[in-house]
């Protein structure tokens, strides 16, 4: 398939990109756009034939339910059966922004698109041109995040492009996106609302307009053996090709570590790969040194992650070692990305 690339240019209805993209999703084809969190792969949400599509392009199970995109209140009261009050609170807090929310689906809502689950994940994202692309269309798209299953999520058109050129009709290039992560999911199927992913919106941001709300035991606990209950959250996401290991510990400390290790592995002709902050890139020697971000503006840190991950895929290192990122408000969210795509190894320094 020849998978037509274009730039985002203008956002009223007769833009060219608009009219294609509109188009395609409408036939049930499928159309990756930019949101404020990361790429999305989206497909008509109320087509099981799309999700079907979705799915087969990622090379995704089955299993693992989509995010239905929506532009406006109406569209949510349209696919659910009931919305609770402390959701509709926390739509006016910070809807359209980086929140899903899991509600119980009604029949327009086909089972292919929420992974056979009676539950539907909605969200309605602020990126001004993932807004006119639901408009534009049938106002319901499923989007999962835009990249081959088990890659890390893309946060440029041209991650999208390496993982799904070919495999989809169209690429809307927005430019990088602003956020980096993917949204924070809050479940309402439970009698207390409870963290599914830690995002951009925090557990102290929800429950300072909601009261209670809880972290899925799941994922506090996840080598205890009890499951996230997002099916998502359960499978070895975000691995890079190298192996990847986090180095806790006092600043001097972990550097000192690093290095010591780098030069162990030079020895055995092997070479090794680090991730560092701004303020530490300089101190490392190793064969390539890669920042992140600064930890001054810890946004930046979030924004950076998948990239960084993505260009170790580009450079021929077997082993990468990482500083720890626990900063103080998106350090919960970046960590619980960082530890999956280092398969949970940590090294006390
Ligand atoms: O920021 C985002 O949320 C991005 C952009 C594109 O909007 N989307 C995204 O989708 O991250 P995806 O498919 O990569 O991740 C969705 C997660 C998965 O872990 C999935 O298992 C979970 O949400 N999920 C979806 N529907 C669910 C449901 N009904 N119950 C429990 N978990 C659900
Ligand atoms: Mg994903």
């Amino acid at each position: 398939m020849q998978t037509i690339i274009e730039k985002a240019v203008g956002l009223d209805e007769d833009s060219e990109w608009l009219r294609t993209a509109s188009k395609i999703l409408r036939a049930g084809g499928l159309v990756a756009f930019p949101t404020e969190t990361v790429y999305g792969l989206g497909g008509d949400a109320l087509n099981p034939l799309a999700s079907e599509k979705i799915y087969a392009a990622k090379g995704r199970p089955s299993d693992n339910p989509l995010i239905v995109h929506i532009a406006d209140m109406d569209a949510l009261y349209g696919i659910v059966r009931d919305v609770p009050e402390k959701a509709r609170l926390l739509a006016e807090a910070f809807w359209p922004g980086p929140l899903t929310m899991i509600f119980e689906k009604n029949d327009k809502v086909p089972l292919q698109t929420t992974g056979g689950l009676e539950s539907v994940a909605v969200r309605m994202p602020s990126h001004e041109v993932a807004r006119a692309l639901i408009r534009c269309s049938t106002g319901y798209i499923a989007a999962p995040s835009a990249n081959t299953s088990g890659r890390p999520s893309p946060t440029k058109a041209d991650h999208v492009v390496d993982d799904l050129n070919g495999r989809i009709e169209m690429i809307i290039d927005g430019g990088e996106v602003g956020i980096g992560l993917e949204s924070t999911i809050v479940d309402f199927t439970e009698d207390i609302p409870t963290i599914l992913r830690p995002g951009y919106i925090t557990q102290e941001m929800l429950a300072s307009v909601i009261g209670e709300v809880r972290m899925d035991r799941g994922l506090i606990e996840e080598s205890s053996g009890i499951h996230p209950k997002a099916p998502g959250m359960k499978y070895k996401h975000y691995a890079p090709k190298a192996d990847l290991v986090i180095v806790e510990g006092e600043p001097e400390a972990v550097t000192t570590y690093i290095n010591a290790q780098a030069a162990f592995l030079r020895e055995k002709g092997e070479s090794c790969g680090v991730i560092a902050a701004d303020e530490t890139v300089c101190l490392y020697q190793a064969e390539q040194v890669l920042s992140i971000g600064s930890r001054a503006d810890e946004e930046s840190i979030a924004r950076h992650l998948y990239d960084v991950l993505r260009r170790f895929d580009d450079l021929a290192v077997k082993k990468i070692y990482s500083e720890s990122f626990c900063t103080p408000v998106m350090g919960q969210a970046i960590m619980n990305r960082l530890l999956k795509a280092a398969g949970h190894q940590v090294i006390q320094v």
